[in-house]
């Protein structure tokens, strides 16, 4: 019979693994850069979800995702538009093995889909911003 404790364990172990293998692959400058903060509110929001959750893999492009600094990577993202861009991170994104490149929910199961739609706007407002720094908004 399989302890609850045990599961629980292992449960957090699989994301201190999926944590350490996100950073392992830094690439840019160790901090990355500054992340914008927006007055409207729902962006707000959306800025304090992707600095727990997203941050981790797309600040600087780890474990293959694209930086918020990689405009080259995002525009043809952008092109698809956002209920598009929200399908990823709510239901993961395979790799042709079948292996998660970035998991269901980002890999925090506390988060409600419109939590993630938010943190998903707040990236692209900050892809777009960086892209841009001259432009104030
Ligand atoms: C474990 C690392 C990881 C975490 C954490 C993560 N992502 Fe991703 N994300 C990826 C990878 C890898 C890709 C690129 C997948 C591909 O297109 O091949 C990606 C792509 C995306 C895309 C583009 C999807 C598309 O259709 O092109 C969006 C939007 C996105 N992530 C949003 C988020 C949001 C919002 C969060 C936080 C709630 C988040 N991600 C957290 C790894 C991660």
């Amino acid at each position: 019979m399989i302890n609850p404790n045990d599961a629980i364990l292992a449960t957090m172990l699989a994301i201190t693994l999926l944590l350490a293998g996100c950073e392992t692959e830094k690439s840019g400058p160790q901090d990355g850069p500054e992340m914008p903060s927006f007055d409207n509110p729902a962006l707000a929001e959306g800025r304090s979800i992707w600095m727990g959750t997203c941050r981790a893999c797309h600040l600087l492009g780890s474990a293959g995702a694209p930086a918020v600094t990689d405009y080259a990577n995002w525009e043809p993202r952008l092109a698809k538009g956002m209920p598009a861009l929200y399908k990823g991170p709510i239901n993961g994104i395979k790799d042709e093995q079948g292996k998660y490149k970035m998991p269901p929910r980002a890999g925090n199961n506390r988060l409600a889909n419109s939590q993630i739609r938010r943190a998903a706007d707040y990236m692209v407002a900050a892809v777009r911003h960086l892209h841009r720094p001259a432009q104030s908004d």
